[in-house]
């Protein structure tokens, strides 16, 4: 059975991703550390899911997850869990941010080499890793840590995306860069938006849209479309001082 591997399903873009995979008929393997969550999540689906529970900050939890789906027939790889933070860089907490490149960085990384290699073997995959348009803005002060690690995941996803065009492979990998998306992302990030975030059924219906049309980049929404554009066109230090402006919008009061 064509089956996917979701990270973070257990809520907000990862459940709704979940859903719609369900949907289209796959076989969904939900990963995140909330098991109950993820039991009534599968216990909801069409198709029968399989619940790995598993805290992706840990590296050689990465490797487990790895090691226990590699021979599920996974065809579809969802990198989607991650969080973030705010506030000014010298003030925030070290170990929380070293935690979040975990999870936003090295989880992607890890679970995208290890099935890539298997998908180019079969010929045939998809990866979508969820990053965020604050991965292809300059930089993102107040949330500098979040911005970073995201550009990463932007970075390493066009890279090997051209890569994969260069071998004429079917296997193609996508970032999804969404703008602010209605999850539970705020509550842990301890912030509030400072422009209406769509709703994460829309952002996961526009991902899986992008991702089976192997579009490298995937922006969903006109709104964020035009966003990113102007963050393009303008100089880098206007769009940081309009994102300085808008995190401190975000910023909740102590
Ligand atoms: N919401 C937005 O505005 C927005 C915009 C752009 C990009 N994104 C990105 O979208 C992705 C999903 O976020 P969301 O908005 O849907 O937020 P969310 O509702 O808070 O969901 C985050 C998911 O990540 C999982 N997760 C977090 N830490 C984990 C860990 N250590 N190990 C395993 N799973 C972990 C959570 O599961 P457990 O807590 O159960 O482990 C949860 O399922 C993130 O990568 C986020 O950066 C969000």
């Amino acid at each position: 059975m064509k089956t996917a591997l979701v990270t973070g399903a257990s809520s907000g873009i990862g459940r709704e991703l979940a859903i719609r995979l369900d949907s289209l008929g796959f076989r969904v393997i939900l990963c995140a550390r909330r098991a109950d969550r993820l039991e009534e999540l599968a216990s909801e689906l069409e198709n029968e899911a399989i619940v790995i529970t598993a805290d992706l900050s840990d590296r050689e939890e990465c490797r487990r997850l790895y090691e226990k789906t590699k021979n599920m027939n996974v065809s579809v790889l969802v990198n989607n869990a991650g969080f973030g933070g705010i506030g000014d860089f010298e003030k925030t907490d070290l170990d929380r941010e070293l935690k979040m490149l975990d999870v936003n960085c090295a989880a992607v990384h890890i679970l995208t080499k290890l099935f890539l290699k298997d998908f180019l073997e079969k010929d045939r995959g998809y990866i979508l890793n969820v990053a965020s348009s604050a991965g292809l803005m300059p930089g993102g002060p107040l949330m500098a840590s979040y911005y970073a690690s995201k550009a990463y995941v932007v970075s390493l996803t066009r890279s090997v995306s051209e890569e994969l065009r260069a071998k004429g492979t079917r296997v193609s990998i996508s970032a999804l860069c969404p703008g602010p998306v209605k999850t539970e992302f705020n509550d842990v990030a301890g912030c509030d938006f400072s422009i209406e975030g769509i709703p994460a059924d829309y952002c996961a219906e526009e991902a899986l849209k992008g991702l089976f049309s192997r579009r490298t980049i995937i922006v969903p929404g006109g709104q964020m479309k035009a966003g990113v554009l102007g963050s393009k066109l303008a100089p880098s230090r206007i769009t940081l001082k309009t994102a300085m402006k808008l995190q401190r919008a975000k910023l909740r009061e102590e």
